[in-house]
């Protein structure tokens, strides 16, 4: 079976009850995901499929057979951060870790999909296209990645400052 793992071709049988978090870590060896609850309730295992995010401890790896798997370690690297990963260090959006790499491939499809118009159980006006990134736009869209430590008021931080930031840019090009 083959899969685009961060950009690159992958190719390997795998045992069609392996999850695709445990062939991303266990076979591929991209530790970034990581299995928190294992049930799909804590967003620590998010990845992006052909850039939705979606939780990989409740999909079998062959169901995404011939799909577009990205994690934290394609969307960046040390010296070659993703604009989020700096935003977090800036905002102390972490404090062990664990649930990082999750809230940020969580947060780079809450913005593709905010993009898109697409609204959430918070939105106002649902028709609305240019949906305002507010602070309770970002806590109800990224409810589903939990972080133990409680490092909320930074993730939420740093996901305004990078997208808040880029929707206000956008706005002046339009204008
Ligand atoms: S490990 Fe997948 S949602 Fe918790
Ligand atoms: S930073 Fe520790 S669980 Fe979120």
């Amino acid at each position: 079976m083959r899969w685009i793992v961060n950009g690159a071709p992958v190719e390997e049988d795998v045992d069609v009850r392996t999850s695709l978090l445990d062939f991303l870590r266990e076979r591929l060896h991209l530790f970034g995901a990581k299995k928190g609850c294992n049930q799909g309730a804590c967003g620590a295992c998010t990845v992006l499929v052909d850039g939705e995010r979606i939780n990989s401890c409740l999909a079998l790896a062959v169901q995404y057979a011939g799909r577009e798997i990205t994690t934290i370690e394609g969307l960046g690297a040390v010296g070659d951060l993703h604009p989020l990963q700096t935003a977090f260090v800036e905002h102390d959006g972490f404090q062990c870790g664990y649930c990082t790499p999750g809230q940020i491939c969580s947060a780079v499809a809450m913005a593709s999909e905010l993009e898109r118009g697409v609204p959430s159980a918070v939105t106002e006006d649902v028709a609305a296209t240019d949906i305002a990134l507010t602070h309770d736009e970002i806590r109800e869209r990224m409810s589903g990645n939990l972080c133990r430590c409680g490092a909320y008021n930074g993730i939420v931080d740093a996901i305004q400052a990078v997208y808040g930031a880029a929707a206000q840019a956008g706005k002046r090009e339009a204008a």
